[in-house]
């Protein structure tokens, strides 16, 4: 089965397991890292249903304007139907070859989505090619890299071998697709990357 039709599948539900008060209150704090500023243009890739939508706006403000981007339709289907503040479009599309333009965004964020990538390497150079000069990456997980393996090897496939790259194995990537400042988090508790275009 193909991935988008994978994440597809269990986008009805994907809310009810991680859009909980608790759950998007600790996104909340995790919000904290994507130094988001008023009136910026933010690219949100592997967006899923939109849950970082309320967070970011709030942050951007009306000024501001945010990309939603999946290629699992059932995902932005759930997310379109959230309210929004009207600055926010959303993209089908996968993230190895966006249909979007180059230096286009202050931030690229991804929750939760560096372990599905197929291929890391031309997706992190397609990450930087839409980034304005100087605009930041930020990739987020909710747990360090050995619990997340854990987690997706015990899932079904064809996600149980999607696991995070070690520290050092994303910081060549990331420096490869032309990223400057990187900087890894490896936690217990959270798996957090930045780099600037
Ligand atoms: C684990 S979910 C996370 C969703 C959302 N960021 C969240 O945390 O609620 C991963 C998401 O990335 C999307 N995805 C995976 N690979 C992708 C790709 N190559 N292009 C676009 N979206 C992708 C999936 O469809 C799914 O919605």
């Amino acid at each position: 089965m193909h991935k988008s039709n994978f994440f597809s599948d269990i986008s009805s539900s994907w809310d009810d397991q991680h859009a909980g008060r608790e759950e998007i209150e600790r996104l909340r704090l995790f919000a904290g890292h994507f130094r988001l500023q008023a009136g910026e243009r933010v690219l949100d890739v592997g967006c899923g249903s939109g849950r970082l939508i309320p967070l970011i706006c709030e942050k951007i403000g009306p000024n501001g304007s945010l990309v939603e981007l999946d290629f699992a339709p059932g995902m932005l289907d759930i997310g379109r139907g959230k309210p929004n503040g009207g600055n926010v479009t959303f993209m089908l599309g996968d993230v190895h070859a966006m249909p979007l333009p180059s230096k286009n965004f202050d931030k690229v964020i991804a929750l939760a989505l560096l372990p599905h990538l197929d291929d890391r390497a031309s997706a992190l150079k397609e990450f930087h090619r839409v980034l304005k000069p100087g605009g930041l990456l930020v990739m987020v997980h909710q747990m360090g890299r050995e619990a997340l393996d854990r987690l997706h090897g015990q899932s079904s496939e064809p996600v149980r071998r999607d696991l995070l790259p070690k520290k050092s194995v994303l910081e060549s990537l990331l420096a490869e697709a032309g990223f400057s400042g990187v900087k890894i988090l490896d936690e217990p508790d959270q798996y957090v990357a930045w780099g600037k275009a």
